[in-house]
């Protein structure tokens, strides 16, 4: 070994340096990957609005206002209406705000870019492309239900 130079002892210790950077990108990725994959591929992750689940009680969401409950990973915003209950995915069509009710005009509002929805998901105003994805509910015992085939 040189004790000039430093010798062999620097090759080690840059190797060490390289592979700790290596394996802190690597748990950067995996660890903001893994929720972006669940948000787009819900299926792997085992939640799916194939699958029922119970979201709260049906008096949580009184006549005429709405609320946004999770449903596994799916922010679902609930409304009970004259018609009855609906449910919808709260997340906009544009780029993915959460929506929110809004009880004064009775209408779904996003926060981010203004776009507006009428109480069947329709765009009434705003930039999104596409209606709020309806989810299929039920109230059974008191319980609202989302989800199921
Ligand atoms: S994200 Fe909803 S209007 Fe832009």
């Amino acid at each position: 070994m040189d004790k000039t130079t430093g010798g062999d002892d620097k090759v080690p210790r840059r190797a060490f340096l390289d592979a700790m950077i290596v394996a802190g990108f690597a748990l950067t990725v995996l660890c903001g990957g893994a929720p972006a994959l669940s948000y787009l591929f819900p299926r792997l992750s085992g939640s799916s609005v194939d699958e029922e689940m119970d979201v709260g009680a049906e008096a949580e969401v009184p006549m005429g206002e709405g609320k946004v409950l999770p449903f596994g990973v799916f922010p679902t915003l609930v409304l009970r209406t004259k018609e009855g209950f609906k449910a919808f995915s709260a997340v906009c069509t544009h780029l993915g705000c959460v929506v929110k009710w809004n009880k004064d005009n009775q209408k779904i509002e996003c926060p981010c870019h203004s776009a507006i929805f009428d109480t069947s998901g329709k765009v009434l105003d705003g930039p999104a492309p596409k209606p709020l994805r309806s989810i299929k509910i039920k109230v059974e015992d008191g319980r609202i239900i989302l989800g199921g085939k």
